[in-house]
């Protein structure tokens, strides 16, 4: 038998750094496979924007992403693929996975009482898009949402934990929980939010399961690759190339990402991602 394999990139989008999150899920599950990331940090934040914005926006991400080769394509950002993911499977002719459904399936598996909060941004939030997935894994599972709109520039500032984090993430989770107290599992529906895990956690106590979609999308990645046979066939000990791009400044895309994710990054390049839709028209 004949094995295929496949060396090119998985492509990652997200509105800016959030995304990040997903992308360090995906190397740790999947090494060997090269990716390539790009934020929009040019128009983020997304979650205010109107959705046609949103879309407009993701279709010229989505134009750049495939113009590098990718293999498959994931919309690492909530806001985008819950206002634009029909759109970017029209666009593409690429396998995409976006976060919404492992997200949401990750939220039927862990309620045990069959009651869901979902935290996201104010786009999410209105596009109805987790309430529709967690009851498309499980119709009697009750879903409440609260849009959480100062937790994004919270995190791009650095503040993840201390009174501050803590303050802003009671305002919002309390009267959720009050309005249904038998939540108990509650989903990070926005890349941002897996960083104020400890505070959330802290804040909704130990009854209340706390996931987020980017382990369970890496794993769908991971499914995916192997049902189409496109795994890379690179091995050994060095981690697949990791290519990352911004639309904004790159000097602001790598302090924000320092400063949220800890570690150095690989160099940043900057991309016009304009140039990408109207070399495709
Ligand atoms: N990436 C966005 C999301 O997951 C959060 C940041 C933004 O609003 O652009 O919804």
């Amino acid at each position: 038998m004949t094995t295929r394999a496949d060396r090119r990139p998985i492509g990652v989008f997200d509105s800016g750094v959030g995304g990040l999150t997903v992308l360090s899920e995906l190397r740790r599950r999947l090494p060997h496979e090269a990716t390539v990331y790009l934020g929009d940090n040019g128009r983020a934040p997304y979650g205010p924007r109107a959705a046609e914005d949103v879309r407009a926006f993701t279709a010229e991400c989505i134009a750049w992403l495939l113009a590098q080769d990718v293999k498959l394509l994931v919309v690492a950002c909530n806001t985008a693929t819950a206002q634009a993911l029909p759109l970017v499977r029209e666009q593409s002719d690429v396998p995409v996975v976006g976060v919404v459904r492992p997200g949401a399936v990750a939220a039927a598996a862990a309620t045990r009482d069959g009651h869901v909060g979902v935290v996201a941004t104010s786009g999410t939030v209105a596009s109805g898009a987790y309430p529709a997935a967690i009851t498309e894994a499980n119709p009697a599972i009750v879903v409440s949402q609260q849009a959480c709109p100062t937790l994004v520039p919270l995190v791009e500032a650095g503040v993840v934990d201390g009174p501050q984090a803590e303050r802003e993430v009671r305002g919002y989770l309390e009267p959720m929980l009050a309005q249904d107290p038998r939540i108990d599992a509650l989903l990070l529906g926005c890349t941002h939010y897996p960083l104020l895990r400890a505070t959330i956690e802290r804040v909704v106590g130990r009854s209340v399961a706390v996931v987020d979609s980017a382990f369970t999308t890496a794993i769908a990645v991971e499914d995916l690759l192997d049902a189409l046979r496109a795994r890379s066939d690179l091995t050994g000990s060095g981690a697949a190339d990791n290519r990352i791009a911004t639309t904004g400044d790159m000097a602001a895309f790598t302090a924000v990402a320092e400063r949220v994710f800890g570690d150095r990054l690989p160099d940043v390049e900057s991309v016009s991602v304009e140039a990408a839709v109207s070399s495709k028209a």
